[in-house]
């Protein structure tokens, strides 16, 4: 008995150590220690032996037992350790990779934000064509053909494009030219020319969209800008409305500490036009045209002038942004540079 024991020893010890993964461990444990295994086996015997033999083999077999669990858990750990340190060496004291998020462009930012200010004042959102003709930027806001005022905006011209085929079904009944020229819009001002064709008051709706003019570059002029167009008309839309929707607007954006007034300007398409100046931690700037919708305006749509009023609005998105994030320089919006994307 006593050499059977030696015996299984040499041999569990031996195979043990030879096992190359988990499974063959498990079929060993089980060919030694388990309910049929040899060594179980002699165990289960014990009890038919005579007594002095039994105090022989009783601790043998025991501790043979013993010696195969321990064998089978650090050939286990040496393992588990072996392929750590050769195939998946992880230093669980390095720091850890950081993932790089994507940022919010600053004008995307301001917009979001803007968006939700009119929502939260029941105004709809409404988008418009980048691509606009020359009635909709123009003759329709009673700037016609040979008015200087068309100066006032340096137009990216584009070819000509016959009208009928750029612009479907959408305000031919006020086409009264055969052709017109094709530009990338100076303002978002078209944009109220298209809503009024398609809806009747009363409504009040923001346009956000980008915006292009001709013209030098340096801290505050860019050639491509964006601007959020507002337009409210109804039966008896005044002034005073208007007062009290931009006050709000801008108190929502920057604080209540926020100073601002209206100053007369001209623009063709309102009467009487004013530009909105704005106050705020010491920086002032004009920050929209604005006015009374011009009855011309409403005639080209097909509104009768007489029961009709409204007011609308230009803000320019980039200097909201610039004044609202300390941005210094317009051309850093479009300069595509991640430092400064960075920052938002
Ligand atoms: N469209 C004008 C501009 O870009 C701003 C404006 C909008 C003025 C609406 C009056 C009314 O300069």
């Amino acid at each position: 008995m006593k050499e059977k024991i030696g015996e299984i020893k040499k041999l569990a010890l031996e195979l043990i150590e030879k096992a190359e993964n988990s499974k063959e461990l498990e079929n060993l444990e089980i060919k030694f220690l388990g309910r049929k295994g040899e060594l179980t086996r002699i165990l289960r015997s014990l009890k038919d032996l005579a007594i002095e033999e039994r105090r022989e083999i009783g601790p043998l077999a025991q501790k043979l037992k013993k010696d195969i669990e321990e064998a089978i858990s650090n050939k286990i750990q040496n393992t588990k350790y072996k392929i750590q340190n050769t195939r998946h060496r992880i230093d669980i004291t390095k720091p850890g990779k950081k993932i790089a998020g994507g940022h919010i462009h600053p004008l995307n930012k301001i917009e979001k934000e803007i968006h939700d200010i009119f929502l939260s004042m029941n105004f709809s959102v409404v988008e418009g064509l980048e691509v606009e003709t020359d009635y909709y930027n123009f003759d329709a806001l009673n700037i016609p053909k040979d008015h200087p005022a068309r100066d006032a905006w340096d137009t990216f011209w584009l070819k000509e494009v016959k009208c009928d085929m750029r612009q479907g079904n959408r305000g031919q009944k006020n086409m009264s030219h055969s052709t017109c020229r094709s530009l990338l819009r100076t303002h978002t001002s078209p944009m109220q020319i298209h809503y009024m064709e398609t809806h009747q008051p009363p409504f009040q709706i923001i346009v956000p969209g980008r915006t292009f003019r001709y013209e030098a570059t340096d801290a505050s002029h860019e050639t491509t800008f964006g601007q959020v167009e507002g337009l409210m008309v109804g039966e008896d839309v005044s002034l005073a409305n208007f007062k009290f929707i931009i006050e709000k607007f801008l108190t929502k954006l920057f604080g209540e500490d926020v100073e601002f007034d209206f100053r007369p300007n001209y623009y063709p398409f309102v009467e009487p036009g004013v530009d909105v100046y704005m106050k705020w931690q010491n920086k002032e700037l004009e920050v929209a045209g604005a006015g009374m919708v011009h009855p011309e305006v409403f005639r080209a749509v097909g509104y009768d002038p007489y029961k009709t009023q409204g007011f609308a609005f230009g803000f320019g998105l980039n200097r909201l942004a610039m004044i609202k994030y300390k941005i210094p320089d317009i051309r850093l919006f479009n300069s595509g540079d991640l430092r400064f994307i960075k920052q938002f």
